[in-house]
């Protein structure tokens, strides 16, 4: 019979299976404590801890297979598809400051300005997100990300940027920006890139529309003009940031 013919390939490939099996079962995933913290604990995986669940285990140091794989050679566009929680905030931002007819720094610094809310880390998302990106882009566009954490809580009505109504609901009417977040606005209001930044809050506070439609391959070549793709893969480079494209690729490796 057919299935006969070649017994041994047959008895390889299960014993492939079995091998990869055993694999995925040993590689035991681990939380960062920063997980821990958000759900308000302050505690941590051991090895000991979770080789008393799992003997003999060993961790995972690569890749999660319950996440979207990754190409060898990621791209930004490549975070955006498999990492990036939510898109239709940051491509209705850009496509507003595009269709407003802004440079294509201030629609990539739209683009970009809330990467680190969508795919790290909420608090103080515009430090977050500019340090991301700082090595592969202008200095501007970095420095307008991260200056938009400020700006958004001072109203800037002649460039046509009120305190937004959504964060009286989020917030509550008495929140009042912490001193730091102060002391930034006032160091970013006579900079030579504050409309820059100003511009992020101007496009961010109107860009909520549940029937615009906004496509990623829109931008693509903006990305691919302003945006220095390491040859490497970004993450697998060497620039001051690449630990931290690497940590949302693997973000289970256990060191
Ligand atoms: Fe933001
Ligand atoms: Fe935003």
């Amino acid at each position: 019979m057919n299935q006969h013919a070649n017994p041994q390939s047959i008895s390889q490939q299960a014993d492939e299976l079995e091998e990869h099996m055993m694999h995925e079962l040993e590689r035991v995933v681990t939380k960062s404590t920063l997980h821990y913290l958000s759900d308000g604990e302050v505690k941590m995986d051991s090895s000991a801890g979770l080789w008393a669940k799992h003997p003999g285990a060993v961790f995972n140091m690569g890749p999660d297979p319950r996440l979207p794989p990754m190409p060898a050679k990621p791209t930004l566009v490549d975070y955006f598809r498999c990492r990036f929680a939510s898109h239709a905030h940051l491509l209705q931002s850009a496509t507003h400051a595009l269709k407003a007819g802004h440079n294509e720094k201030v629609i990539l610094a739209c683009l970009l300005h809330d990467i680190g809310v969508v795919s790290f880390i909420r608090c103080d998302h515009g430090y977050w997100g500019a340090q991301m990106i700082e090595p592969y882009v202008g200095e501007e566009v970095s420095w307008a990300v991260r200056t938009h954490q400020a700006l958004r809580f001072f109203p800037d009505e002649a460039a046509g940027y009120k305190y937004p109504d959504m964060y009286i609901k989020l917030f509550g009417d008495d929140y009042k920006p912490e001193p730091y977040i102060v002391a930034e606005y006032e160091r970013a209001k006579n900079h030579k890139w504050y409309m820059t930044s100003r511009l992020i809050c101007v496009n961010d506070i109107y860009s909520f529309d549940p029937n615009a439609k906004v496509n990623l391959d829109d931008f693509v070549d903006i990305i691919g003009r302003n945006f220095r793709q390491p040859e490497e893969g970004l993450g697998l480079d060497s620039s001051p940031s690449a630990h931290m494209w690497r940590t949302m690729m693997w973000p289970n490796r256990f060191l």
